[in-house]
């Protein structure tokens, strides 16, 4: 980048490309080519920058201006203020909602303060389809230490003393996964890198491959260097149209640097990787699941042991990692054992990536040191709540995972921590509820995903959240009785105990997690019969207030099945029994004459 006088990012990840990042880009290659300046300005569509809420994103090197929401018909105005007369465009930068300050840089922007980008690193920063560019930060310089030390033991004791625990939700130790399979003799070993990503709402690895799919590339062939495998395979939904293509393309270009292929700089050591894709299906990120679908077989999971170690594609010794586990692996052998794991906490090492979504002011994908608190994430780099509403609760983990309240907002969030308090740290989901959430809808929601992704081989699974399911419907229609409680808690146990894969064993977890923290709403809606979150329909009650009513009849008006009665500039009233509980009257009174209760 350093030949050109200014470098323009432009955000292409998925968020802001479906925003006209393409179309901003187009702009800015047109319009600085007119006016003579494309030797001057380099063009760079980067991979997310996170801040997805405030996209798309550009940002100006050298002087690290940040625009926000910048649209196809700014270009001209950030041409001819920013390049061509050195003036930031101040409508276009980050206005800080606190204090009304304007941000020129990101660095001062409260979402980024508090985050450490390991493996975001390159995210934003460089030209995903640049192998070029990689290389230029330090890009491939880890693969060329392990095989120039030519001591696969010694790479796998440092991952072990780096601390490293698997991102893809189990958070299993990745040095010892490495060694356990490096062991296993075999003619042919696989290093398989788990792209499934089937978690709602969730794109941490997406973006990875989105912004930086050379760092996998380069982490899988260490990893089949250590292990012994000189295959790998990267297991993608094929919904990741985008990640897909530039994967391939980072492939190609590894190739042709010799950097994948026979013979790897002059190593000896072969190592090239395919891609398999997934339908989209949850129990297919479940490494025996994801080993039969790419095996061409149902994606169902089987019993462990054997372990993908001992046992895994085509009977081979397997090793599966996540993609984010992956993109760690090149800065610690770069930066040293010693620097990742001074990072985090005592257990849990270095840094995780969330998804940030829900009831929250700053909606997009950060990367937080372990050990940082929920509330700093919520308030400090979230934002706080939105419309200044109050929180209830955050789901951390995916469907796997739990609902943690207040009392949990300072614990520091670890592998260990989050399970102790009845969640778990899953692959990075974080979803953030406001005091409008109804908690049991809330799990009837992750039951229904459930439900609907079990892939059906053992009955506890494919039967009893079924159930569960049932009873969690019946409660928020009002139909739900003391004993259904007993039911809910005691099925969660069985489900829970009984399952074959983890699918199964942590779908409870949501059910039992708001019975913890949210008891009085369950006895809310069995005992009263009222959804105190006002969200479950069936228990709505329109009532009108005869005092405030002044009789104007375009309730009465607007209700589609003739439920209110009334004299004209009379007070009106709703028949309970006849009720569809649709709104249209709430809409419609001007007067703040009706109430939900
Ligand atoms: C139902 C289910 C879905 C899973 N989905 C994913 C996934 O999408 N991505 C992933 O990396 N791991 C997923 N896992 C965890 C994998 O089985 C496996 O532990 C992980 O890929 C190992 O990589 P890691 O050690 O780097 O975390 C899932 C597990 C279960 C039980
Ligand atoms: S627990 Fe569910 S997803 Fe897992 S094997 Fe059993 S039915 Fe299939
Ligand atoms: S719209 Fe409001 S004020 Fe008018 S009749 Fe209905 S409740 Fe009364
Ligand atoms: S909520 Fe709908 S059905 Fe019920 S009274 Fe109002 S308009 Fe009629
Ligand atoms: S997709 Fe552009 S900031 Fe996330």
């Amino acid at each position: 980048m350093a030949n050109y006088k200014y470098n323009v990012l432009v955000c292409g990840g998925t968020g802001c490309h479906a925003s006209q990042s393409e179309t901003i880009i187009g702009n800015f290659k047109k319009l600085l080519t007119d006016k003579n300046l494309d030797n001057d300005v380099q063009v760079v569509s980067t991979g997310c920058f996170g801040f997805c809420e405030k996209g798309p994103i550009v940002k100006i090197l050298p002087d690290n201006t940040f625009y926000v929401s910048v649209k196809p018909g700014d270009v001209d105005e950030i041409i001819a203020e920013h390049i061509v007369k050195g003036r930031k465009v101040e409508r276009l930068l980050y206005i800080d909602p606190k204090t009304n300050e304007h941000k020129e840089d990101s660095k001062h922007i409260g979402f980024y303060k508090k985050q450490l980008r390991i493996a975001l690193r390159n995210c934003g920063f460089i030209n995903p389809e640049s192998i070029d560019e990689y290389i230029a930060r330090d890009g491939y310089a880890a693969l060329a230490k392990v095989l120039e030390q030519n001591d696969p033991q010694a790479t796998i004791d440092v991952i072990k003393k780096s601390g490293l625990r698997g991102r893809g939700g189990g958070g299993f130790p990745t040095g010892l996964k490495w060694e356990i399979a490096s062991k296993n003799k075999a003619d042919q070993k696989y290093m398989i890198c788990n792209a499934d990503e089937g978690d709602p709402g969730a794109f941490m690895d997406r973006s990875i491959l989105e912004g930086d799919p050379h760092s996998v590339i380069e982490a899988m062939a260490i990893g089949g260097f250590c292990i012994g495998a000189t295959k790998g395979l990267v297991y993608i939904r094929a919904e990741y149209p985008l990640a897909i293509k530039r994967l391939k393309t980072a492939i190609a270009q590894s190739r042709e640097y010799g950097l994948l292929g026979k013979n790897i700089m002059g190593s000896g050591f072969d190592f090239d990787i395919d891609l398999r894709y997934g339908a989209g299906a949850f129990v297919c990120g479940e490494e025996t699941a994801l080993i039969h679908s790419m095996e061409g077989k149902r994606g169902e999971p089987t019993f462990k042991p054997p372990f993908p170690a001992q046992e895994g594609y085509l009977k081979k010794p397997s090793n599966v990692n996540n993609v984010e586990t992956f993109a760690n692996i090149p800065v610690i052998i770069n930066k040293g054992w010693e620097w990742f794991s001074a990072i985090g906490t005592e257990k849990s090492k270095g840094t995780k990536v969330f998804a940030l979504a829900g009831q929250i002011n700053n909606v997009g994908l950060i990367e937080v040191p372990m050990g940082i608190t929920l509330r700093e994430v919520i308030y400090e780099i979230g934002g706080g709540i939105k419309n200044g509403k109050q929180f209830k609760a955050v789901q951390t983990g995916g469907p796997s995972g739990g609902c943690l309240t207040e009392k949990f907002l300072d614990t520091p969030i670890d592998y260990d921590n989050l399970i102790a308090a009845g969640s778990m740290m899953g692959s990075g989901g974080m979803i953030v509820m406001d005091e409008t959430s109804c908690m049991v809808s809330v799990a009837k929601f992750y039951l229904e995903f459930t439900v609907e992704e079990s892939c059906g081989k053992c009955s506890p699974c494919r039967i009893g959240n079924k159930r569960l399911f049932e009873i969690l419907q019946k409660i928020t229609q009002g139909k739900g009785t003391m004993e259904d409680l007993d039911l809910l808690k005691n099925l969660s146990k069985v489900i829970k105990d009984t399952a074959l894969c983890g699918l199964g064993q942590t779908s409870p977890n949501p059910v039992l997690s708001t019975i913890d923290n949210f008891w009085d709403e369950y006895l809310a809606h069995v005992m009263d019969k009222k959804c105190p979150a006002g969200q479950c329909k069936a228990l709505k009650r329109y009532i009108i207030e005869t005092e405030e009513c002044i009789g104007c009849t375009a309730c009465a008006r607007s209700c589609p099945v003739g439920a209110i009665k009334g004299e004209k500039k009379m007070p009106h009233e709703i028949n309970q029994d006849i009720c569809i509980k649709c709104g249209a009257c709430y809409e419609k009174c001007k007067f703040n004459a009706i109430s939900i209760k």
